[in-house]
């Protein structure tokens, strides 16, 4: 490996570039230096993947605290009640923001005020009005472009493609006398082979969730928990991880991987089928199709267990073809591609890894436990989403957050850390020639966490993981201090260090709420209500 090159000095060191790393630099970029850092490529974020949209307060019918309660309601009793209330009231005007960017959402030329749109709101799971703003069914992509094009115009943020984040480096890590203070972070340049330092008096974790930890996910490849690891090693407290949210309706095609089926089709009136063509909602909750997804994930679950099915099924095929092309056209064409026309065919689907609600412990702006580090988006736990995200909840989170971060920070500047810095130690580390070790160590992890972490746990299985995860984790350990650091070898450090952290919290919880559904605790424990579960490496 090359030798080290100097510290790369900047004012704020970002990591991932979704809509929380993005807004944050672009409003940071007012006041300083930002490195812009992303594994792949700027592209390669869980933003761009995102059908649904973004919840807010936006129709005539609805207000603050109709949304706030169906957060609360879908969070089971976890949220953060003043968190929730100032992030939905604050989403309105930062998606104002957004709109004043160039983002463009669905919605009609308003004849009465030119210029203005009355813009499209849809329908998902758990929300009581429509609230849903949208960009056809990928809103998530729609949003990147615009806020991409506007980090291309800024001259104060340098972007770092294929760049990965390897550890946080804080005071804590050199030795230094106080409290514990993050001062910069060694990244892989992968092009160039070698690990550089960047260092910043702030840095930002922006690095988004884990689906990857299970076999079955909704996620892209990126979503490995790295920020959730490197805030773990640093010190920083972890909350919640054992609320991982499961989507109930990925493409179930042997050719298709990870592909969503937006809630928004069950949102514009898809109904959930089993094998014998019947529904079953309705017989699990009230709201049928529009109940939270911890309760429709469970129900497939449990009617695929019943069944011995392989999949249920989502049909739209009742609502005019025109409409579905319209208001789909994304996931018709994908569909269409592997064989399905939606118009005419029932969808098979299973639910799979989507989204977690837990992470780096952190304030509404963003702040962690260790000073200088701020993180934000999926990475964070900041009580919004509780034991149950509210769908589209999660980029207006990121954007309020990411936001607020910014001007907190620009409002108190922390000090550049002024002593000198350590280059990475490369130390005797070899080739790594035994890739096999890494993708097997891989596999085992993502089929441990599907088969006795997933969507219905007991306490058997949790143990039975704990176990099996400890041994990768020794074996994982050995192998990263004996070769050389590739990004295959530190994405699967990280999910096997995350898997540990969704089974330490589950096990610390003894009862069902919300995600977390546990045979042996079947109930809510009243004794759990408020209580999140926390994990710290030990000092
Ligand atoms: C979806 O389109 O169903 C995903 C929306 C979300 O996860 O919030």
């Amino acid at each position: 490996m090359p030798a080290p090159a100097a510290p790369l000095r900047f004012d704020f060191l970002v990591l991932g570039s979704g809509i929380a790393g993005l807004t944050f630099a672009l409003r940071a970029a007012r006041a300083g230096r930002v490195a812009l850092i992303t594994k792949k490529n700027r592209t390669d974020s869980n933003t761009n993947w995102a059908q649904g949209g973004i919840a807010s307060v936006w129709g005539p019918d609805d207000t603050f605290d109709l949304h706030v309660r169906d957060t609360l309601d879908a969070g089971a009793g976890l949220c953060r009640e003043e968190v929730v209330r100032r992030i939905v009231a604050e989403g309105p005007q930062r998606i104002a923001d957004l709109i004043d960017l160039g983002a463009r959402f669905d919605g009609t030329d308003d004849p009465e005020r030119p210029g203005r749109r009355a813009l499209d709101l849809t329908r998902e799971g758990g929300h009581s009005r429509r609230r849903v703003l949208h960009a056809k069914d990928a809103t998530g992509a729609e949003i990147e472009r615009a806020l991409l094009k506007a980090v291309a115009a800024e001259p104060n943020i340098a972007v770092f493609e294929n760049h990965f984040a390897v550890d946080l480096l804080t005071t804590s890590k050199l030795g230094l006398p106080g409290p514990n203070r993050c001062i910069g972070v060694y990244v892989l340049d992968r092009p160039a082979d070698r690990v550089e330092l960047f260092s910043a008096p702030v840095v930002v974790l922006a690095t988004g969730g884990c689906g990857k930890v299970y076999l079955y996910t909704t996620n892209p490849d990126i979503a490995t928990g790295d920020g959730v690891a490197m805030a773990y090693r640093a010190g920083a407290g972890i909350a919640n991880m054992e609320f991982v949210q499961f989507h109930p309706t990925c493409l179930f095609h042997h050719r298709a991987k990870s592909f969503l089926i937006s809630e928004a089709v069950r949102g514009e009136g898809g109904l959930l089928r089993g094998a014998d063509g019947e529904r079953f909602m309705e017989r699990y909750d009230h709201r049928a199709e529009l109940a939270p997804r911890d309760i429709v994930a469970r129900a497939i679950d449990s009617e695929m267990k019943k069944s011995g099915s392989d999949c249920v099924f989502l049909d739209i095929t009742h609502k005019p073809a025109r409409f579905i092309i319209d208001h789909f056209p994304n996931i018709y064409r994908r569909c269409l591609e592997l064989g399905l026309d939606i118009t005419k065919e029932m969808i098979p689907v299973v639910p799979a890894a989507h989204y977690q609600c837990g992470g780096v412990i952190t304030d509404i702006d963003g702040a962690t436990e260790i000073p200088g580090l701020f993180a934000v988006g999926e990475v964070a736990c900041t009580g919004l989403h509780g034991a149950n995200r509210l769908a589209s909840n999660s980029l207006l989170e990121a954007l309020v957050c990411a936001n607020r971060a910014a001007d907190r920070l620009l409002a108190h500047r922390p000090e550049p850390f002024a002593g000198p810095l350590p280059a990475w130690e490369t130390g005797n580390a070899t080739n790594a020639d035994e890739m096999v070790v890494v993708s097997h160590n891989w596999d085992e992890i993502r089929r441990v966490m599907w088969d006795y972490v997933g969507i219905v746990r007991t306490d058997k299985r949790l143990r039975r993981a704990e176990k099996r995860l400890a041994n990768l984790q020794d074996e994982i350990r050995e192998y990263y201090w004996d070769f050389r650091v590739t990004s295959d070898l530190l994405e699967l450090r990280n999910i096997a260090m995350v898997a540990e952290l969704i089974v330490a919290c589950a096990l610390q919880r003894p009862e069902s709420r919300g995600l977390h559904y546990n045979l042996d605790h079947p109930a809510p424990d009243p004794a759990w209500a408020q209580r999140d579960t926390i994990v710290r490496r030990p000092a």
